[in-house]
Order: C-alpha cells, then structure tokens, then sequence
C-alpha cells in the first residue's frame, strides 16, 4: 500500500503540455489556414513532435504554440521539422538494397529507369540507390526524384554534405552491402564533413512535395516511400498508396520500410514480391 508522501516511479508522467482536443483543434487550424493537412496523421507521434516544439521555443500552454503557429508563418514553416521524423540512413537495412542488386534491378538490364523516393529526408537513401544503380551499370540511363514536405531536410539532401560522426554510423551498412568497398570511393572526404561524389549527385532532382495533396510528376518504374507512412492512419496511408500505384507504370515496384504495415486496402492495389525486404508490385487488375 502506499504510505502518505510516498513517491511511485509508475506513478510520474511528464506534464501534458497539450490536450488530445487541443490537438484536433490546432491541426484543423493549420488545415485551414496554411492548407497543409496533419489531421490524419498518428496521434501519438505528432503529439509527440508538437511537445517537442513546445519545450524546446519554453512554451508553457498551447494558446503559446497556437498564437505563434498561426500568426507567425516563417515560425510554422521552421517547426515543420520538429512535428516531422527525419531519421534516416545510408543503405538504411542493407537486406533491401542486396534484394534490389540481386534480383529487382536485373529486371531492367539496359533500360532506362525513372525512380522516384517520396519521403527522401536528408538524401542518404537515393544516394544509396545511385551507388547501387552504379554497381549494376545502369547509373547512367536512370533519373532519380526524391522529395519530401521539409525544406530543411532538402536543403540537407541537395547538399550531398554530412558530418563525419554521422557517416561513421553508415560504415556497418554499408559494409553489410560492400564487403570489399570503402565509403571514400563513394564520397568526397573533407575536414569536417564528407560530400558524396558528383557522379552520384548528377542524375538526382530534388523538389518539394506533399504526399497528401499533391499529385504524382511523372510515371515511374519504382517508388520508395519508406518509413513515411508510419506516421499516417489507415486512412492516409490509402490515400498515399494509391496516388502511388496511379504514378507506377505497370508492374512497377513500391518499395516500403521495415516497419511500414500495408492496410488491408492497400494489398488491394498492390502484391507481395518480398515480403522480408517489404518489396511490393503494382496490381492492374483492382479486386473490388
Ligand atoms: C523517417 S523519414 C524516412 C526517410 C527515408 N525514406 C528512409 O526510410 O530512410 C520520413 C520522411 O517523411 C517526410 N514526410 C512526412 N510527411 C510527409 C508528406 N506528407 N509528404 C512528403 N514527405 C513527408 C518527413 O519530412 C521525413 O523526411
């Protein structure tokens, strides 16, 4: 039993600096005013992200975050980052990029190939596919999209720069993928930093894009959009699919993250090749 003054650990939760009501209202708010739709994203996440925003600009109550929010569109756009998850890596589960060697790629031998990465955060994973796309001679005739809704993580991703901490946790990976290889013939190493080499940079465009309202550019041979959907409901996560499958050309691949589920809706639109690397193909033939 506990006993006057006595202090449970089970019992301390971090204070709630936000209400799950004025969540709702505060992202219906943003919908309305900047057009930019985070209502059906995974609660628990984006209150997560909001909460971060809080503490770290001292905001002590929500009417703090939402003056700011909706009068301050500079402060909105920068806070993007905070309610997005960025995290990402080179050769990110390296099972992926030795399925796509092995066997997806062999597919288009002598092809042109036109790839897109929704999602790309800071770069790592369409560089890795370039490298990759090199590796199996077919680097020259591909053309990589990678986009994503922070301008911060573009920014990042356009140039080609990271940290040398950050490329010492990529060396696992990508020795997981290149036992014999080093990471110096695939970047550029300065004092500071490490810049990947243009040869893998040249074929890449990067834009602004958001998966909930925008339409596809083009028509693709392969999608990635992995570890972005994690933060979408079902309902989202339908939505995003099948803008997806609608800029696929036929039989293309969608290639999702380890952690990413596909709703019962979306087997609908699309069939397993691998289900271990989460390697899908796009259906013709929609069962209703
Ligand atoms: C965890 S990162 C995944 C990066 C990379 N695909 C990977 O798996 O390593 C998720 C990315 O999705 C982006 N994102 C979230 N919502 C988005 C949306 N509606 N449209 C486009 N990108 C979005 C975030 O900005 C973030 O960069």
């Amino acid at each position: 039993m506990k006993g006057p003054g006595t202090i449970f650990m089970q019992d301390f939760k971090p204070p709630e600096l936000i209400t799950d009501e004025e969540m709702n209202a505060l992202m219906t708010a943003i919908r309305n005013r900047y057009g930019l739709d985070f209502t059906n994203y995974e609660k628990t996440s984006l209150k997560r992200g909001v909460t971060r925003l809080m503490m770290k600009h001292n905001m002590e109550s929500s009417l703090d975050l939402w003056s700011r929010v909706l009068k301050d569109y500079d402060f909105f756009m920068s806070s993007i980052d905070d309610l997005l998850v960025n995290l990402t890596e080179l050769f990110r589960n390296p099972d992926v990029w030795i399925k796509l060697r092995d066997e997806v790629l062999e597919e288009f031998k002598g092809q042109a190939l036109n790839i897109w990465h929704a999602g790309c955060s800071t770069g790592e994973e369409v560089y890795t596919m370039s490298i990759v796309l090199d590796e199996k001679g077919l680097l020259n005739r591909a053309r990589l999209t990678a986009t994503d809704l922070s301008s911060k993580a573009l920014a990042k991703a356009k140039s080609g720069q990271y940290s040398l901490d950050i490329i010492k946790q990529y060396l696992n990976p990508f020795l997981k993928f290149f036992p014999h290889k080093q990471i110096e013939d695939y970047f550029q190493f300065e004092e500071k930093h490490a810049e990947i080499k243009p040869k893998y940079r040249q074929n890449v465009t990067f834009s602004r894009h958001n998966l909930v309202h925008d339409v596809a550019a083009s028509k693709y041979d392969i999608v990635f959009c992995r570890n972005v959907m994690i933060y979408f409901d079902d309902q989202l996560k339908l939505k995003v699919l099948s803008l997806i499958h609608q800029s696929l050309k036929p039989n293309g691949y969608l290639i999702i993250g380890y952690y990413d589920i596909m709703p019962d809706s979306g087997k609908r639109l699309f069939q397993v090749v691998d289900i271990k690397t989460r390697i899908y193909r796009k259906k013709e033939q929609i069962a209703s």
